[in-house]
């Protein structure tokens, strides 16, 4: 196991009507704030009346930014930024699935930036102060409730890209499952194979001896498995929803990758579809991922997917390690069809007319780190295998 330092800022309120303490808990971080939201599910739920009630209530002065939008692009966060110079703004509050967190966090960082926003998605060491961010997740899947990255697009250059940074884990998220019954199915089965996707990154790892981490993924990885398919089924099961949230946050928040980093493979193929094709980031992860493992899959690779196959899936541990392994990938994407996901691309309307170039972007992101060190020529063909 690495050496690590493991830090989370953000204070975590989990339940059933955690909401009604918002104003205070905004309050805590400032009194003019900057309300980030997407395309108005917030406003059909009912939460949005309730937020605005409770800033009232702590005398919280309230600036809209709405309508940000899933893929989130750089113009929103631009709009963010100019209104919270225009407006004295001093806390952000994203009250939303990932696009919003994720809007947020640049936005905070850009009110207290003075040169395009832009330069702070690309060097994320350009982040050196930003606004206190606190949060109402709606969705489960990202994890940006509890981690330090944020998603931008920017659709003239086909970029979506990753930044991160300490400043940007919020202080406080409330996590209410019951705000998560209204996720539209297809999302919800998107979302969790999100959450699984995080997981898988950091589970795939070459580093030795963080034993603990890899039995902390594996018990995740399970909850997904139970409570994906029973959230599908009854959107109102408070369990299966609770699970999935908690699964989300611990997912991603650095729990997992302690000790055992390794550069992200499949997120960082499926942020080119989404930059070029804007498709639902859960999807493109549920089309790549068993593409993706069949062809990393080697004698030197069986054993970890064997125990994954084991430990997950309860599969024989006393057959071969490969046989296991390819069970295990079988079993992943017989997994995602039964949440009614895709398993190709030309579903999705992706043909190969980019390849090439979106597999020479992807493998800019550190893929000689990865679990199996990939080059643009090895995306490309996991591309095309996922067609
Ligand atoms: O926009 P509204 O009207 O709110 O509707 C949203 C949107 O249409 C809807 N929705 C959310 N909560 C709902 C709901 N509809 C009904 N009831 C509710 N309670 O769901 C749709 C998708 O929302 P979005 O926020 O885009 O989804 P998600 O949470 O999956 O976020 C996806 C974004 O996060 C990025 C992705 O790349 C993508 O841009 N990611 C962020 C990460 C992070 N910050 O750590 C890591 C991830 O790997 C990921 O890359
Ligand atoms: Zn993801």
């Amino acid at each position: 196991m690495n050496n690590f330092v493991f830090s989370i800022p953000t204070a975590i309120y989990f339940g059933r009507g955690q909401v009604e303490k918002l104003g205070g808990i905004v309050r805590r971080y400032g009194s003019r704030a900057l309300l980030v939201y997407g395309g108005g599910s917030i406003k059909r739920s009912g939460l949005y009346g309730t937020v605005l009630a409770r800033l009232k209530e702590s005398t919280v002065a309230v600036t809209e930014l709405s309508g940000v939008e899933p893929n989130p692009k750089i113009a929103s966060v631009r709009e963010g930024v100019r209104l919270c110079r225009e407006n004295g703004v001093d806390v952000v509050l994203a009250v939303g699935g990932g696009s919003a967190l994720d809007c947020a966090k640049v936005v905070a960082a850009g009110a207290l930036y003075a040169g395009d926003p832009w330069e702070l998605v690309t060097e994320p060491a350009r982040i050196q102060k930003a606004l206190p961010v606190v949060t109402v997740l709606t969705a489960a899947a990202t994890g940006s409730e509890m981690d330090a990255f944020a998603v931008i697009t920017n659709p003239e250059t086909h970029e979506k890209l990753g930044t991160s940074g300490q400043l940007l884990k919020p202080r406080a998220s409330i996590l209410d499952p019951a705000l998560t019954f209204t996720v539209p199915k297809r999302q919800t089965a998107a979302g969790t194979a999100d959450i699984m996707s995080h997981i898988f990154e950091d589970y795939f790892t070459n580093v030795k001896g963080a034993f603990l981490q890899a039995r902390f993924a594996e018990g995740l990885l399970k909850t997904c498995i139970r409570y994906g398919p029973a959230a599908l089924e009854h959107p109102d099961d408070y369990e299966a929803r609770a699970n999935l949230m908690w699964a989300s946050s611990h997912a991603i928040n650095g729990l997992l990758s302690c000790g055992a980093e390794v550069a992200w493979s499949v997120h960082a193929m499926e942020h080119e579809l989404s930059a070029f094709y804007d498709i639902t980031h859960g999807v493109g992860l549920a089309i790549l991922t068993p593409n993706w493992m069949k062809y990393v899959l080697s004698d030197a690779t069986a054993p970890k997917f064997a125990e994954y196959g084991v430990n997950v899936w309860g599969l024989d541990a006393k057959q071969p390690a490969r046989t296991v392994a390819e069970q295990a990938i079988r079993k992943t994407r017989a997994f995602f069809s039964s949440l009614g996901l895709p398993a190709t691309l030309r579903e999705v309307n992706i043909d190969e007319k980019n390849f090439k170039i979106m597999a020479e972007h992807a493998a800019k992101h550190g893929l000689e780190n990865a679990f199996v060190p990939l080059k643009a020529d090895d995306v490309l063909q996991i591309y095309r295998a996922s067609l």
